[in-house]
């Protein structure tokens, strides 16, 4: 008598927590659960039913294996229990005789409370974890994964407006394409994981850019959890140039020239300077350019020729670069040394990144 007023009291709470999940399909055979910690039941079906007639009473033979281990289920659905973050894996079917029949990754999306970041922003600024190194339309996304839950890029969706944009990937699953009427991205993701390059293909960089970029990220971990970052802006916004090319200092004067990854022509996309001159070279530094204090700082706006005359004796020159018509970041310092009777063979920071 006990047993079964359990029995009932526990099928009683199963059915009233049985909401049916939120659900979603990523991509073809991918499945995003939303999950709010409570348990609850998620029905897979192996088959269409239209298909079953057809199969005739092979049909009731189905078996299924969750990550690659034998199930107890049979028949053409298959109840995956959800509880707390449990329940992602990859879910194959099988007909009688061992043949593949279908397959679906479910992905668990934590919902509220119950959400832990997996990814651990880099902060550079005001515009964290993309940056741009020129106006062409290429820009890059990176991040560092949470010690603890290192992942996989899931799903990349990058778009101009919030239109009826459709991605796809590649079969090795590091290639992505996003088209819609405003633009039409290519993303890829980088050989160590830890970010993605995008060039928005449509993108005119002598027009001005009407709308953001909004790009969504969604990275998964073996353990079969998804989460989405997102991020919009516009590609000026985030621009950051690479390093200055300082080609020589001596006594009396400065030269230097614009990064070789810089859009062109340089007249159309001015970049500002700044030159921090310093009277003793801190030859101990990390960052000899940050770590001590410049005897001068100028700013020069240039579209050719980068020369700048000094009547002063700086053992060490340091100089930066920034979008002259947009307040994006400036580029990282370069540095060099100013040693006389020698050639100076320190800065080798030469840009050499090519533009596709
Ligand atoms: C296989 O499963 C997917 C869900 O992952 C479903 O959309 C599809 O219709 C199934 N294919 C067949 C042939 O039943
Ligand atoms: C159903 O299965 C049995 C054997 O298990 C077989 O003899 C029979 O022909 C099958 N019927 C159909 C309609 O496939
Ligand atoms: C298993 O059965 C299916 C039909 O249900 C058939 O298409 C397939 O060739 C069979 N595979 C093997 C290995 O016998
Ligand atoms: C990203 O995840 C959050 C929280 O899980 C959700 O509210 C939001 O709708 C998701 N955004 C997209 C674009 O899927
Ligand atoms: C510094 O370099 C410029 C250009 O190469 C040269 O004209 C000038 O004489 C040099 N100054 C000294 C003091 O060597």
């Amino acid at each position: 008598m006990k047993l079964f007023v359990f029995s009932i009291v526990c099928s009683f709470l199963q059915i009233s927590r049985q909401n049916p999940p939120t659900q979603w399909t990523l991509l073809p055979h991918i499945l995003v659960v939303e999950v709010d910690g409570s348990k609850s039941q998620l029905p897979l079906s192996c088959l269409q039913p239209e298909e079953l007639p057809r199969r005739g009473n092979e049909s009731l033979d189905i078996f299924w294996m969750k990550d690659k281990e034998a199930g107890a289920q049979r028949g053409n659905t298959y109840q995956v229990r959800l509880q707390e973050s449990l329940g992602g894996g990859s879910y194959t079917c099988y007909s009688r005789n061992g043949s593949l029949l279908n397959h679906t990754e479910v992905l668990i999306q934590e919902k509220g409370a119950v959400r832990r970041k997996i990814l651990v922003k880099t902060d550079q600024g005001t515009v964290s974890f993309c940056s741009a190194q020129n106006l062409n339309g290429e820009f890059r996304c990176s991040w560092t994964w949470d010690r603890l839950r290192v992942g996989v890029v899931a799903f990349i969706r990058a778009q101009r407006a919030s239109d009826d944009t459709q991605c796809s990937v590649d079969s090795g699953g590091k290639h992505w394409s996003c088209s819609s009427h405003h633009s039409k991205f290519r993303c890829s993701v980088d050989d160590s994981g830890n970010g993605i390059t995008c060039v928005d293909e449509l993108h005119c960089p002598y027009a001005e850019e009407i709308q953001q970029i909004h790009i969504t990220v969604y990275v998964k971990t073996k353990h079969f959890l998804v989460e989405n970052y997102s991020k919009h802006f516009y590609l000026s916004e985030i621009v950051k140039p690479d390093k200055v090319h300082i080609n020589k200092v001596n006594t009396t004067m400065i030269e230097w020239s614009y990064p070789s990854s810089w859009s062109i022509p340089f007249s159309y996309f001015p970049l500002t300077f700044q030159i921090a001159l310093f009277k003793r070279d801190c030859e101990m530094c990390v960052n000899p350019c940050t770590d001590s204090k410049a005897t001068k700082t100028l700013m020069v706006h240039s579209t050719d020729i980068c020369r700048l005359e000094v009547k002063h004796k700086s053992k060490a020159v340091c100089v930066r670069a920034k979008d002259a018509l947009c307040d994006s970041q400036w580029s990282e310092w370069s540095h060099l040394r100013n040693k006389r009777n020698k050639e100076n063979k320190e800065n080798k920071h030469r840009p050499n990144k090519k533009r596709a």
